[in-house]
């Protein structure tokens, strides 16, 4: 297959506008009205901007420093909301190691409160009543590195069909020929969301390159939780990079088992701030820039694209 073809079998949910599968679109209203709880909490994302990290320091904030209980996979303790309806209906089957699509939603619904959830999908196709009731945490990275990061992530996985150069991935990314775009359509709602409503925690995954121990602190606050600074020690070092791209129950090295991914490459790849500075040419930068100033012209959202 090749990728233009595959572009094609994307589809425009509705009502958002978004980029997403056939797939999703035939649970697209089950999902819309799905039963959310008031002690849910929700990590929200485009993907490649830092999900995974987010939701393993959430899920250890919301379980009080359990390190025992996190030895178990995350995907089981924390599901990826709109999985395996996102992908292709014809690639499911690779997916045969888990259970069958029609009981995926059983067990959401069934999972023991506090519910983490990850999803990528943007606020207009999530549960209506979700901000209001549920924590949301909202996690942004800045454009060029989730470029660059999406890219390796086609690389990785084999569904994608995709043998492109970054150069013209990042024209795709640009048009919005990618899942989940358009980028900017979700970063910027739940932006604005943040502002005035106190259920939806906005972070940065440079802020969290910067400063993990601070944004910790902060998640810990927005969740009502407190930490010792033993605690936190713990949780700072084991939510660095080296540990967590090391940590097999977070690292989705299964994937590769499993058959899902390709060999070569790494979900946990290089986990860097700037990295973009390695691909994109002065011309290819420019115009990212160009088009981010475009899509920002309006919003007081900056974003940090070196550290
Ligand atoms: P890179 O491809 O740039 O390395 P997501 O979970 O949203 O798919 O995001 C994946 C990105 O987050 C990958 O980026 C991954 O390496 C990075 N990442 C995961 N854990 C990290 C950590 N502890 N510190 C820094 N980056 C991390």
């Amino acid at each position: 297959k090749e990728f233009p073809e595959y572009v094609e079998g994307l589809v425009r949910g509705d009502p958002g506008g978004f980029v997403l599968t056939p797939h999703y679109g035939e649970h697209a209203e089950e999902l819309y009205n799905f039963h959310v709880r008031p002690d849910d909490i929700w990590v929200l994302s485009f993907p490649k901007s830092g999900t995974t990290w987010t939701q393993e320091l959430v899920w250890l904030i919301a379980n009080d420093c359990d390190f025992e209980g996190a030895k178990r996979d995350l995907n089981v303790r924390s599901p990826f909301f709109e999985f395996p309806y996102l992908i292709p209906r014809q690639e499911v089957s690779s997916y045969g190691h888990l259970p069958p699509v029609e009981k995926q939603m059983q067990i959401r619904e069934k999972l023991e409160s506090p519910r983490l959830i990850k999803t990528h999908l943007p606020l207009d196709l999530l549960p209506p009543q979700l901000t209001d009731t549920c924590k949301v945490v909202y996690v942004a990275r800045n454009p060029k590195d989730v470029i660059v990061s999406y890219y390796y992530h086609h690389k990785l996985i084999k569904f994608h069909y995709f043998d492109g150069d970054m150069e013209s991935f990042a024209h795709r990314f640009m048009k919005d020929q990618v899942w989940y775009a358009p980028y900017f359509g979700q970063v910027l709602a739940t932006w604005e969301k943040a502002k005035n409503n106190p259920n939806v925690l906005f972070l940065f995954y440079e802020d969290l390159k910067k400063d993990l121990g601070g944004q910790i602190k902060k998640v810990a606050h927005f969740l009502g939780k407190s930490l010792t600074d033993e605690q936190l020690a713990k949780l700072v070092h084991h939510l660095t990079f080296e540990n967590l791209s090391k940590n097999s129950a977070v690292n989705k090295e299964d994937g590769k088992k499993h058959g899902v991914f390709n060999a070569d490459g790494n979900f946990m790849r290089k986990g860097e701030t700037g990295d973009w500075q390695r691909y994109f040419s002065p011309e290819m930068s420019r115009q990212i820039d160009e088009w981010t100033e475009l899509n920002l012209r309006g919003s007081d959202i900056t974003f940090v694209d070196k550290i």
